[in-house]
């Protein structure tokens, strides 16, 4: 008998990929920084998967719940739902715009969510894994209520950073007790709060302390971790896992299926993370066939990759799968390729001090394939990087524009001026014709092989290589001298020169979608570059062929708008 494994490679059937991606609070807009951490990595992941005939199911959306809604509807003085939706709109058109592609991008504030969050509660808690207990929670007497998580700020134990939230400091990363906090006090009016009794259910998450680490060190042992989510992780379950209540003292949120909790809501985190299964749900049912969530879920050959900042590691890695596995049945994180941050002129993105690049603002003002291309050149996928837009200036000019861009321009200009606005028919192809194709050859499966291991750099990279030889190689040959001389020879090199352009098209789709799809065009093929697959065959261009008239891939930038840039940040 074979394993249904081997059947699937043998066979040729699509992988079935979860791209999980972390839900953005409904509390405020997306800048590049969260771009860079999350939802670049997993568009690109996702485009490459699905052009490779792979079935992907790419779902999200926001985090409508929570403390971090409700505060800014208070400070706003509007209502929570009035957040949640301007968001909501907000994240869909930034998407749409960026080209990011979720099969499904809905909300935690659907029925959906809320009935798939109560079966999971009820489950957990037929399993004896969720259990009620009295416990103290930061109340103040000037407000006249509990504070939970972000209502309460003071000093973190572990890094010492004077603003750390109830919940989770923002400065070293690890979630808190309020009770560790010291100079404790109410965001709503700075009030020292008394810890008052008050009842919750717990997870025992104690209770997957073994499985857990058994579970994580196989993960590890793999090898293909990265180091960052392994070191989170690490350093999470050192401390031994302490059970964690689960329901808050809040109005705004799931509603807690059980008596006597009717004030009271499942807490955010616990709710988000099933977000990931209530969309896919979701996703299956709008298709009419309510089944098919199950093909990733329950199928042990799919693999779930889960793309998100470095602060959302543990969320990930312990909380999410301890709850999968009490449930039972569901699939585990296959992986969870995180991202450290990007910092905005070496500063880290604040939304509170409004440092950062709005990502509808420079959609506004900017192209989408630029900020794709600089992103996941500089993507912090070991260490934190930086955005300048004198980098971003200098990699749209110098690398975009002077490199990519100028092959295409060239190659099908000249060829479209003087080949009759086709395809040049090439003749017997000489060695340095054949070295570039070999070098698309292998470059193309490095843009690949890298995806896969989502090593997105790299994979960028080795495809900028091949542009970059493929110029070299022009300005070896001068086909636009050797038109003049030797006619077949410019033939020859520019059909070569069209058919790298021709294999980068697909291979910097899941990077640069926009471009990738007017180079399709201008080489006079129909549909979309992504129905091509992920292959490229050097015959597939055919001599005499029609091109489209040549328009320029990208635009140059003037220097002034890093001035200006700089002066939009300043005057915030
Ligand atoms: N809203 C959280 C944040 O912005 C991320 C939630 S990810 C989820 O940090 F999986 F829990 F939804
Ligand atoms: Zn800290």
């Amino acid at each position: 008998m074979k394993l249904l494994s081997e059947l699937s490679k043998e066979d040729n059937l699509p992988d079935r990929i979860l791209v999980a991606v972390a839900w953005p609070y409904a509390n405020g807009s997306i800048h590049i920084g969260h771009v860079a951490g999350t939802y670049l990595p997993a568009d690109i992941f996702a485009r490459y998967h699905r052009k490779k005939g792979n079935d992907v199911l790419m779902v999200s959306g926001s985090d409508a719940h929570g403390t971090p809604v409700t505060l800014t509807a208070e400070a706003k003085k509007i209502t929570p739902e009035e957040v949640y939706s301007k968001y909501q709109a907000e994240f869909l058109d930034c998407w749409e715009r960026l080209g990011i592609t979720f099969d499904l991008f809905t909300s935690t504030h659907t029925d959906t969510h809320t009935a798939v969050t109560q079966d999971m509660f009820t489950r957990l808690f037929e399993n004896g894994y969720v259990y009620e207990q009295t416990m103290v929670q930061p109340y103040s007497e000037v407000d006249k209520r509990f504070l939970p998580d972000r209502y309460v700020e003071g000093t973190c134990p572990h890094c010492g950073f004077d603003s750390a939230r109830g919940d989770q400091c923002d400065k070293c990363g690890r979630t808190l007790d309020a009770k560790e906090l010291t100079n404790i006090r109410s965001r709503i009016s700075g009030d020292t709060p008394i810890f008052k009794e008050t009842n919750h259910y717990f997870l025992k998450l104690s209770a997957f302390e073994d499985k857990l680490k058994e579970w994580i060190e196989g993960k590890i042992a793999t090898g293909k971790w990265r180091p960052n989510v392994v070191n989170f992780t690490r350093g999470f379950l050192e401390g031994g896992l302490h059970d964690r209540p689960i329901t808050r003292d809040i109005e705004w949120g799931v509603p807690v299926p059980m008596p006597g909790y009717e004030k009271k809501r499942i807490y955010v985190w616990f709710e988000a993370v099933i977000g990931y299964l209530s969309a896919s749900i979701q996703w299956a049912n709008d298709r009419g066939e309510p089944e098919r969530w199950k093909e990733w879920w329950q199928d042990p050959d799919a693999r779930a990759y889960y793309f998100m900042g470095k602060d959302n590691i543990t969320f990930h890695t312990v909380l999410w799968p301890g709850m999968l596995m009490g449930y039972g049945g569901l699939n585990l994180p296959h992986d969870v390729p995180a991202n450290e941050y990007l910092n905005l002129d070496g500063i880290k993105f604040t939304k509170s001090r409004n440092w950062a690049v709005w990502l509808s603002e420079y959609l506004d003002r900017f192209e989408p394939d630029p900020l794709r291309y600089v992103v996941a050149s500089i993507m912090p996928e070991t260490s934190d990087s930086d955005f300048t837009w004198k980098e971003y200036l200098r990699r749209n000019n110098d690398e975009l524009v002077a490199t990519y861009g100028n092959l295409v321009h060239r190659v099908l200009t000249i060829s479209y001026r003087n080949f009759d606005q086709s395809v040049p028919e090439p003749g017997e192809l000489d060695a340095e014709c054949k070295t570039l194709l070999n070098e698309a050859r292998t470059r193309f499966d490095e843009v690949g092989t890298s995806i896969e291991a989502c090593h997105f750099r790299n994979g960028l990279s080795a495809a900028m290589s091949l542009a970059q030889s493929a110029n070299r190689f022009l300005d070896a040959r001068a086909p636009w001298k050797a038109v003049k001389t030797d006619r077949q020879n410019a033939a020859d090199t520019l059909w070569t020169a069209l058919t790298v352009i021709n294999c980068l098209k697909t291979a910097m789709y899941p990077y640069l979608p926009f471009s990738s799809e007017k180079i399709h065009a201008m080489l006079s093929r129909s549909g979309s570059v992504q129905d091509v697959g992920w292959s490229w065959e050097p015959d597939e261009l055919k001599p005499g062929e029609p091109l489209q008239e040549p328009k320029p891939l990208f635009t140059k930038l003037d220097e002034e708008i890093i001035a200006e840039e700089a002066a939009r940040l300043a005057a915030r």
